[in-house]
């Protein structure tokens, strides 16, 4: 993802480009022949970052320069290796950034702990990148920022080209694997058993993480499983899976509901239905875009977060939970970071169904009356995001639930965000008695030895939850009582609860009135309600 600066308008160089089409460099190298002064790379991969520089480099024929503050502007490549490479003169930025504008060479230079100074708000340091950035511009120099971080202070950013640096995709996951394999294969007490097969799902598994971390899985594995081979594959999942849990807001899920676990609803499952084959290569040549997404709207406990697990399970992609609870979470610092980072994972994974639960909840944030946010912050999280949502273009499938209409910003709604909205309504009479025979039949009971009718009838507006809830009390009641489970004992027991739809009746009105001309109801037997009254549909 670029974020490009528009007032930069400086030329991508005519002969740079006919000699390497640009759909064959990445979008550093298009910013670098482009002349971008100052570009920003958010990365926790430093190593890699630098490589591709210096690929670069090569190609167009320029140096490479890395600066830090223990080692100064020294050649590129040689910083880490030792102490010798060092130039204590210019360890100050100013210095550094001085020593830039002087050169007058052809070169790129990699900047790794800037944004430290950036982040203390020097002053100096901020205005002398601001002239750098104008002594730059007609020149063959960039300055080249790395950091994990986005650290950038408002005066700086019409100067700076923000990038995200994509995780390694299948390639350069590939080349690890292969020295790896390389650098164990003499090792008699390493068993090494790959096909291809084996070796295209291994590094499928390795999709999402970085390549120290992807390092430190196949590491881990070799050692748990004594070799690479098929049995190894589950220690790859397992600790990828819990890469992706500790890196936040992304949580794998397991995709278990059918189909046939969700009663009701069938418009959503029709319109799911025919989109399964969306993110097939027939598809594509048959002209069709690959789905975006859906916004499930709807009363609390009715199926919106039952159905994002069932659409992963109906098309068979992996299923991942984006926590928005935890954008704002007590780091709001790294918010933003958070969510580029969530995205990242998610590109790099798919096909895969994200699923964002609770999308109002992020919205109370983003308002500014959550408890540890602040505006500016949020505004800029939420619109990294609302921009990702209309312009991606990996097949990543965004489902999000949301209950509180109110807090959902009109630019989320508007066309192209979501192929479709969807209103989720308390279940009507048929779903009902629908939703009884899954819950019965799920805890051992026979549906058929159950009144269904009467069931259904005396439970208009009790949500899908409620109907389970009232199954489950009234199968304790007859575990206690040592007696079987029937129509009666569940009557009783949904006679003594008070569905939610009554005590929020105000909130379930007027959430259908909003959705009324703005969703598309989730099942067809729908008619608007009265108002005022939760009716039998
Ligand atoms: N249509 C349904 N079919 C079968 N079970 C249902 C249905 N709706 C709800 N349930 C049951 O209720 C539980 C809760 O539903 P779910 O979590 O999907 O509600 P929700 O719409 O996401 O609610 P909330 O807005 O509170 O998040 C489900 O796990 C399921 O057991
Ligand atoms: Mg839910």
């Amino acid at each position: 993802m670029v974020v490009a600066n528009p007032q930069q308008t400086t030329g991508v160089s005519q002969k740079a480009t006919q000699q390497r089409p640009a759909s064959q460099m990445s979008e550093l190298e298009v910013l670098i022949r482009a002349r971008y002064p100052l570009v920003y790379v958010i990365s926790w991969e430093e190593q890699r970052v630098v490589g591709e520089v210096c690929r670069i480099a090569s190609r167009l024929g320029k140096k490479v320069f890395e600066w830090s503050i223990t080692t100064g502007l020294v050649p590129g490549g040689t910083a880490c290796v030792s102490t010798r490479h060092k130039d204590a003169a210019t360890e100050d930025p100013l210095i550094a950034l001085d020593k830039v504008i002087e050169d007058t060479e052809p070169a790129l230079y990699v900047f790794k702990d800037l944004h430290g100074f950036l982040r203390g708000q020097n002053m100096a340091v901020v205005r002398r990148l601001r002239e750098v950035a104008f002594a730059l511009k007609s020149t063959y120099k960039t300055i080249v920022m790395v950091s994990p971080l986005l650290e950038l202070p408002a005066d700086l950013e019409k100067e700076v080209t923000i990038l995200d640096f994509e995780l390694p995709n299948e390639q350069h996951l590939a080349a690890l694997l292969d020295r790896v394999i390389q650098e164990v294969k003499d090792n008699p007490k390493v068993k090494i058993e790959l096909n291809p097969t084996i070796k295209a799902k291994i590094i499928d598994g390795l999709l999402g993480l970085t390549i120290a971390e992807a390092e430190n899985v196949l590491a881990k594995t070799l050692v748990q499983n004594k070799g690479l081979d098929e049995k190894g594959l589950d220690v790859v999942y397992q600790e990828k899976k819990q890469i992706i849990r500790k890196s936040g807001l992304l949580e794998f899920y397991e995709a278990d509901v059918s189909l046939q676990s969700v009663g009701g609803l069938d418009l959503l499952k029709d319109w799911l239905l025919k989109r399964a084959v969306g993110f097939t290569e027939q598809a594509r040549r048959f002209g069709l875009p690959a789905p975006k997404g859906v916004l499930l709207l709807g009363v609390q406990g009715c199926g919106k977060s039952l159905s994002a697990k069932m659409i992963s399970n109906l098309w068979r992609l992996p299923l991942l939970r984006f926590d928005v609870g935890k954008v704002f979470g007590s780091l709001v610092g790294s918010s933003e970071q958070n969510i580029r980072r969530a995205i990242q994972v998610a590109e790099s994974i798919a096909p895969v169904v994200l699923w964002v639960d609770e999308i109002d909840k992020a919205f109370r944030g983003a308002k500014g009356s959550g408890a540890a946010t602040d505006a500016g912050t949020s505004a800029r999280v939420f619109g990294t995001f609302l921009t990702w949502l209309s312009e991606k273009k990996k097949p990543v499938f965004v489902v999000a639930t949301a209950n509180d209409v109110s807090m959902l910003p009109p630019e989320l709604l508007r066309k192209g965000r979501f192929d479709e909205i969807f209103f989720v309504d308390l279940p009507n009479e048929a779903e009902r008695k629908e939703i009884f025979r899954i819950h019965l039949a799920k805890r051992n009971l026979d549906p058929a030895g159950f009144d269904l009718d009467r069931l259904s009838a005396a439970s208009i507006g009790y949500s899908g939850a409620e109907i389970e809830e009232a199954i489950v009390a009234g199968m304790f009641d007859a575990f206690y009582a040592k007696q079987p489970v029937t129509t009666e004992g569940i009557l009783v027991s949904l006679q003594q609860t008070v569905p939610l739809s009554k005590t929020m009746s105000e909130e379930v009105d007027e959430l259908r009135r909003w959705a009324a001309g703005r969703a598309r109801p989730a099942t067809s037997q729908y008619q608007p309600r009265q108002q005022g009254r939760v009716l039998e549909m």
